[in-house]
């Protein structure tokens, strides 16, 4: 049967390699982000690609709860259930080049915030939004974190801010567990193909982190796509609370 997903960021990168997935299932994908044009394209793209389904679009700043509100009440009336939510909007804040007159203190409380906003806000909000809508049993959550939150981030406010969502999984899996719904997390190491450096990342440190990994490439989307594909089909039923990790090993290091 034709579920209901929707997908924060599912616009670009992981999120967009996730819609494609579902929509080629033959489902009724929903992609949100704040950008429509972004949206506008990627959801037209898939749709042309083949989607059984016509891919939605749906523009939204999910770090505000007024926006999340919104979303749930455009899917209620559309859809009136989510079988399928998975939460790819984030990113790594602290990237952006600060003010040039920002004091370290101001740098910090930029980064950490703005981390905090990016990463646990979009997440958090949009599931306590859409909790009564979610098909029971058979309702599937996956959020995604990073191989950060295990190794840091350099500032530490990208992998705190991931790290946070962590046990935010454990209680939902626990809140939701009796109405038949798992809640699961992914946590992918380096994945290139998508706007998470903005372009900026160097040869070199692409480099350090194909190195790191044990089997010397680099994540792909797809790779992420597939993994969140099988969490939330029936074969995963019985698989909740649970952080998987998509790095080649690299948690492992080198
Ligand atoms: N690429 C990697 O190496 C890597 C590794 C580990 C984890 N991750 C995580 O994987 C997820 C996907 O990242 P990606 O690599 O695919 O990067 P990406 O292409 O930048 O995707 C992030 C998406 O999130 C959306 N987004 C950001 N803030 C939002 C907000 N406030 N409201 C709604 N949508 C928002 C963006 O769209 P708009 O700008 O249009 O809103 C964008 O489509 C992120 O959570 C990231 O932290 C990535």
């Amino acid at each position: 049967m034709s579920r209901v997903v929707v997908i924060s960021g599912g616009g670009t990168g992981i999120g967009r390699a996730v819609a494609e997935k579902f929509a080629r299932d033959g489902d009724q994908v929903v992609v949100v982000g704040r950008r429509p044009d972004v949206l506008d394209r990627t959801a037209a793209e898939i749709t042309a690609a083949g989607a059984e389904v016509k891919v939605a679009a749906l523009a939204a700043d999910l770090a505000e709860a007024t926006e999340a509100d919104r979303v749930r009440d455009v899917l209620s009336e559309r859809y009136g259930r989510v079988d399928v939510l998975v939460h790819s909007a984030g990113g790594n804040t602290a990237l952006d080049v600060p003010p040039a007159q920002a004091s370290p203190a101001e740098q910090a409380a930029a980064h950490w915030t703005g981390n905090f906003r990016a990463n646990v806000l979009t997440t958090v909000l949009l599931t306590e939004s859409l909790r009564d809508l979610l098909t029971a049993p058979g309702g599937r959550i996956v959020l995604l974190s990073s191989i950060a939150a295990y190794r840091g981030s350099g500032s530490g406010s990208y992998a705190g801010a991931k790290a946070a969502l962590h046990p935010y999984a454990y209680d939902l899996a626990a809140a939701l567990g009796g109405r038949g719904i798992t809640v699961n997390v992914v946590a992918p190491g380096y994945i290139a193909g998508t706007e998470f450096f903005r372009g900026a990342l160097s040869p070199e440190r692409e480099r350090t982190l194909v190195g790191q990994t044990l089997n010397g490439r680099a994540g792909t989307p797809q790779d992420v796509a597939e993994t969140v594909h099988w969490l939330a089909s029936p074969a995963a039923g019985h698989i909740t609370g649970q952080i998987l990790q998509v790095n080649g090993g690299a948690e492992r290091g080198r």
